[in-house]
């Protein structure tokens, strides 16, 4: 069995993590065609996969073409690509694998070979002793003797992958989910892997199907999906039914079951900062998508009262409305004065627009006024300086970000998750990070 185990398992060729094999010394990365990079039946490469290509180059990679297919086959398929191109590559055969070594002068060690076929791609590389990469097949509508192919290895792979979650949502390969949610499970050694899906509206039903198909864990939701998803799941938490949105979904035997965890990591994260709820005078600034959960998390947890201030109003009246102590207010009424707790929830300020504040002045603020954003690139923002100016002490949502997503954890894992080093690990991971993202 152990000569049909990939090194790794993906989703797709998109969720390789390109970086990472140049650190382990990969030179060369051969990709294997047809239900990989395109459907069996389509002819060219997507513009998405040429530009998948084009980036592993820029890295630095070599990138090799190598299909049992046709040589007419592979070369239209090359036609644009121009890629060193192997037809009929008789894998699992070495045959292949010699001649890109011979080609380009590196030793098996530096090669990894990405298919979606255990019985040729996987199988064919580790007799080799070449790492592989096992990718989800593109399409279903396969031949009877690949569906029995398919069948053995849903056996061979169910018992050594390790458990695969997701985040879907548009954009997200800027995210830093992956990052967060892989050091949860390198901490806890943890047969787990996180992996980013982009995803189109249009295609959120069958990302869910694949993911049960599958057999995914568990995925996040992030923008603009968090409410679209909801009539996708067999289940949705009171808490979700109330905010209205799910950013975490647990999969057990191909049923849905919904939750939110955003206010509850927002709580978290005061906590943590020994910021206190229960009674306090609240005021945001904002009325997006992350409002609703904040403020439900809020109320729940005894704010005296909380007034949203928005750009337009009818959102803010809209969240104020399901609650007796929340009230809207246009932004530009705006005043920093009497309130223990102040949160910026809009995307003002957000990189690159970091000169930004979502308003003009925090005069009057108390300096005891315990100052939110919820953004964490920049890690700190306009609003911040603001607040810190003006002697308050101001968090980023690098915390909220990280909370949610222990959170998250729990619910997948039913463990605890959270504790204060493993806060602190990913803290550190996330601003040693990309601060564009
Ligand atoms: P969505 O509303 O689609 O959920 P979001 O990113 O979660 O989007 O929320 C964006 C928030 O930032 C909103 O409160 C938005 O105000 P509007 O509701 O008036 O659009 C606010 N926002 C964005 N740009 C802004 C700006 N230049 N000035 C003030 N508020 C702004």
């Amino acid at each position: 069995m152990k000569l049909l185990t990939p090194t790794d398992y993906v989703g797709s060729i998109y969720d390789i993590d390109l970086n990472n094999l140049k650190k382990i010394g990969i030179k060369v990365v051969v990709l294997d065609i047809d239900n990989t990079l395109v459907p069996t039946s389509t002819k060219s490469p997507t513009e998405q996969v040429s530009s998948w290509i084009k980036n592993a180059q820029s890295k630095g990679f070599e990138v090799v073409l190598a299909s049992n297919n046709s040589q007419n086959r592979v070369q239209t398929f090359n036609k644009d690509l121009n890629l060193f191109a192997i037809h009929r590559a008789a894998k699992p055969l070495k045959y292949g694998f010699k001649k890109i070594r011979e080609k380009y002068g590196v030793s098996n060690r530096e090669i990894c070979m990405v298919g979606d076929q255990l019985f040729t791609d996987i199988l064919g590389a580790n007799l080799s002793g070449i790492m592989s990469i096992l990718v989800m097949p593109l399409t279903k509508d396969e031949g009877a003797g690949i569906k029995f192919k398919r069948l053995i290895e849903n056996i061979a792979v169910r018992k050594y992958k390790k458990e695969t979650y997701c985040l879907i949502g548009n954009p997200v390969l800027h995210s830093k989910s992956a990052v967060l949610h892989n050091t949860v499970y390198n901490f806890y050694n943890m047969p787990a892997r996180y992996l980013l899906c982009h995803t189109e509206k249009e295609n959120l039903k069958q990302t869910v199907e694949k993911f049960i198909n599958t057999g995914v864990k568990g995925f996040n939701i992030t923008v603009p999906f968090k409410t679209d998803i909801i009539p996708h799941l067999d289940w949705i938490s009171e808490d979700a039914k109330k905010i209205g949105s799910v950013n975490t979904v647990k999969i057990i035997n191909k049923k849905c079951y919904g939750y939110n965890t955003d206010g509850d990591g927002f709580i978290m994260q005061l906590k943590s900062d020994g910021t206190t709820v229960k009674d306090s005078r609240i005021k945001i600034v904002g009325a997006g998508g992350s409002t609703m959960s904040i403020v439900y998390a809020l109320v729940k947890e005894g704010a005296k009262n909380i007034i949203i201030y928005n750009r337009t109003i009818e959102k803010a009246k809209q969240i104020a409305e399901n609650y007796s102590n929340v009230a809207a207010l246009p932004l530009d009424e705006f005043s920093a004065m009497d309130c223990e707790i102040l949160i910026n929830t809009t995307s003002v300020g957000l990189f690159p627009d970091v000169d930004s504040s979502p308003v003009e002045s925090l005069d009057g603020i108390s300096k005891d006024t315990a100052v939110y954003d919820i953004i964490y690139s920049p890690p700190e923002t306009k609003f911040m300086k603001m607040a810190r100016k003006a002697g308050c002490k101001a968090y980023n949502g690098s915390k909220l970000l990280i909370y949610q997503g222990l959170i998250a954890d729990e619910i997948w894992f039913e463990r605890s998750i959270i504790n204060k080093v493993l806060v602190e690990k990913i803290s550190n991971k996330l601003i040693g990070g990309n601060e564009n993202e």
